[in-house]
């Protein structure tokens, strides 16, 4: 059976009333026959049958033993971290989303965490990094927003050597084109505010655990910490996701063709996207991926925020706004949005330059996508030529 008709069935029709669609328990608590004789549930931090089903819907397709619904991507990532103890390390890849960063840099460092920020596209980087202190490796990969791809077979094989779990952020591929537990990681996140709801509507997140004593842990510290994901929401996270695999099939196709008309386009500098053959890692992404994803970055020669501004200010289609994975197209400036908590050297360091723009490659038609982007950039082009015959002149 195929992987998106096994996820379609694997949301199960109510069996009380038959229905369809899962019912959402808006409740914060359950009636009990006696003290501790319950149906399974006693309070709705502790667990939810709604948000059951999205948790055993979302572990079945990352092919993992347990996953946990939290209220946002963050508080995800934020579990995670809570399975270290002061004196551990974390290697983390160094152009690693911008939240992320700032979670672990100014509040897991004040309570004696560290962590080494590697460029993990090179095996050779983390083997040199990697230390007996060294308890949680980080991936990002496809990485937000240059899209760096990093081999987390490989990866994965230094840190159990090492005695490290290693964790992947799952979210811009999604579990339709990559599971990391499958290739050997411990742990996935997700932004399930991105492509597993797919519609631009809620801020949700995902930890899914490869074994049930690694679930356990997450599931304590979910309930324990309480950022927890709301029935609703979790209904909306289950509508979304049924159509996952169609959405980033067509995702995936048109980023392809944007990617490719890019590539061409005289006021373009540097494409970044796994599915080119000019991808520094290409040949890992077609190994560990079914396909490349919906987010597209580009630079442009004249490597300026004035540019870029100029850029993301004259889309008619792609909507300048934080967030991706959503049916309409979005685009971003990362220096001056998504990425402005990191210090600026480190975050050109990592390849997130001045100009830099990320697209969200919607569902829209990609012929419309391709003549937008290019109507755009034709304001860049003819502000170089307007400076060329002004430096012409004087
Ligand atoms: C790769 C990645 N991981 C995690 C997050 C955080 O997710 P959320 O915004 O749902 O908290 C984001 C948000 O953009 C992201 O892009």
């Amino acid at each position: 059976m195929s992987n998106a008709t096994q996820l379609i069935h694997s949301i199960p029709v109510d069996p009380l009333t038959g229905s369809i669609s899962v019912p959402i328990y808006q409740t914060s608590t359950f009636v009990q026959e006696a003290p501790g004789v319950n149906k399974g549930f006693d309070y709705a931090r502790s667990n939810n049958p709604t948000r059951q089903v999205l948790e055993n819907v979302i572990a079945g397709l990352e092919g993992g033993k347990a996953a946990s619904a939290f209220a946002s991507g963050l508080a995800a990532i934020d579990a995670v971290l809570k399975l270290l103890e002061s004196g551990d390390e974390i290697l983390a890849v160094n152009d690693i989303y911008g939240g992320a960063f700032r979670l672990f840099t100014h509040i897991y460092a004040k309570f004696g965490i560290k962590v080494n920020y590697v460029d993990t596209t090179d095996i050779v980087n983390v083997l040199d990094a990697i230390n007996s202190r060294t308890k949680l490796v980080w991936l990002e990969t496809p990485t937000n927003p240059t899209l760096k791809i990093s081999d987390i077979e490989a990866i994965a094989g230094i840190a159990h050597q090492n005695g490290a779990l290693l964790c992947v952020d799952n979210t811009f591929a999604s579990p339709a084109l990559q599971q990391p537990l499958n290739l050997g990681a411990d742990l996935v996140v997700h932004s399930a505010t991105k492509y597993l709801s797919g519609h631009s509507d809620l801020i949700a997140g995902l930890v899914v655990s490869k074994t049930g004593e690694l679930g356990d842990k997450i599931k304590f510290i979910q309930n324990a910490s309480g950022a927890i994901l709301s029935p609703h929401d979790s209904w909306l996270v289950i509508r979304g996701v049924e159509t996952l695999f169609l959405r980033v099939r067509e995702h995936s196709r048109n980023a392809f063709a944007v990617a490719r008309f890019l590539e061409t386009h005289p006021a373009v500098d540097k494409v970044f996207y796994p599915g080119l053959a000019t991808h520094q890692n290409h040949d890992i992404a077609q190994k560990q991926q079914s396909a490349f994803g919906g987010i597209v970055s580009f630079t442009l020669k004249d490597d300026t925020q004035e540019a870029a501004t100029k850029v993301v200010c004259s889309t008619r289609l792609f909507k300048l706004a934080e967030s991706l994975g959503g049916v309409k197209s979005l685009l971003c400036h990362p220096a001056t949005m998504t990425h402005k908590s990191i210090p600026a050297e480190k975050r050109r360091s990592a390849g997130v330059s001045d100009s830099l723009i990320r697209l969200s490659v919607g569902l829209e038609d990609s012929q419309d996508l391709v003549e937008d982007i290019s109507q755009a950039l034709s304001r860049v082009n003819a502000e170089i030529e307007k400076t060329k015959n002004y430096q012409y002149q004087s």
